[in-house]
């Protein structure tokens, strides 16, 4: 199915759209702080790219050398009332939700500040790749408040509880390398090399077989909420699920025809 969706009209975000799409947050001027329009216009953008057949993978990056995304607005945060900001972190969540569960690889570039909701957007991301010059936390803690698009509990899963609480309630930065070495961003570039290397791995999973790249996206996003004797059922389930497809087949017989195989995605 292609998608009519329109993405003419969006002022805080620049789209490059292919089998490979780009998404660049362009606040550059706030360090690309996620204002309500601009989870908005994320949100479009990422229903758009889901229901388009033609589009494979997507890579999350900011404008400009600093930074990825320095938080969720500060301005809006400061005068929000309590049924607002519960409103406004349920609307967030719903956002990044929609980012973990696209059935698509979607890569973070992390080109420089990640921090607060620019972390916790990197996180609802299937992989993240670090500039080196990259800095990475939940500073809610220092603002008086908590964070709010999940990630108390992404951060929890991704790098464990200890690692988890220390980065909280310390509000801390941390650099790509500590990042990495934490289990929090998954690769660590030089600057210069970012875009190039976040573009070849999505063009590396875009060519795998779609549909079985999407149930192993679900496999491990789902199966991580349910206990694990749950989890192998609903494993067992997409595996006996992707048994219907053409890829399966055409991947199989290429190995024993020893080629590389041509996917489809049906
Ligand atoms: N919301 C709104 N505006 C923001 C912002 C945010 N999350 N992060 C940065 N900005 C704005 C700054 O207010 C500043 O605006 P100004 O030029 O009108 O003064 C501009 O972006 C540049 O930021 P500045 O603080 O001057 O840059 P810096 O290099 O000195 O510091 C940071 C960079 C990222 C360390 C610092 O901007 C920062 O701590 N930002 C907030 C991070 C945060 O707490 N995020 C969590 C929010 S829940």
């Amino acid at each position: 199915m292609t998608s009519s969706h329109n993405l003419d009209t969006l002022e805080n975000l620049l789209i490059e759209r292919g089998a490979v799409s780009v998404i660049t947050v362009n606040r550059p001027k706030v360090l690309n702080a996620l204002n309500t329009q601009t989870m908005d216009e994320l949100r479009r953008t990422i229903l758009a790219l889901k229901h388009d057949a033609g589009v494979r993978a997507v890579v999350i990056t900011g404008a400009g050398e600093k930074s990825f995304v320095a938080g969720a607005d500060i301005n809006e945060l400061a005068v929000q009332t309590p049924a607002a900001g519960r409103e406004h972190a349920l609307r967030g969540q719903h956002v990044l939700d929609l980012i973990e569960n696209m059935g698509k690889p979607v890569i973070a570039a992390i080109n420089g500040y990640a921090l607060g909701g620019g972390c916790e957007l990197a996180m609802a991301c299937t992989l993240r790749i670090a500039s080196e010059t990259a800095k990475l936390g939940q500073p809610e803690i220092n603002l008086g408040i908590i964070p709010g698009y999940a990630g108390t509990q992404r951060l929890a899963r991704l790098v464990g509880g200890g690692r988890a609480l220390e980065l909280l309630l310390t509000g801390d930065q941390v650099t790509a390398q500590e990042a990495y070495r934490l289990g929090l961003v998954n690769r660590v570039v030089p600057a210069g090399e970012l875009m190039n290397e976040a573009r070849t791995l999505a063009a590396t999973l875009a060519s795998k077989a779609p549909v079985a790249v999407r149930y192993i996206i679900d496999a491990v996003n789902k199966g991580l909420a349910m206990t694990f004797s749950e989890a192998e059922v609903f494993e067992a389930t997409l595996f006996g699920l992707v048994a219907s497809t053409d890829d399966m087949r055409e991947g199989t017989r290429a190995f024993l025809e020893k080629r590389k195989p041509e996917f489809k995605g049906t």
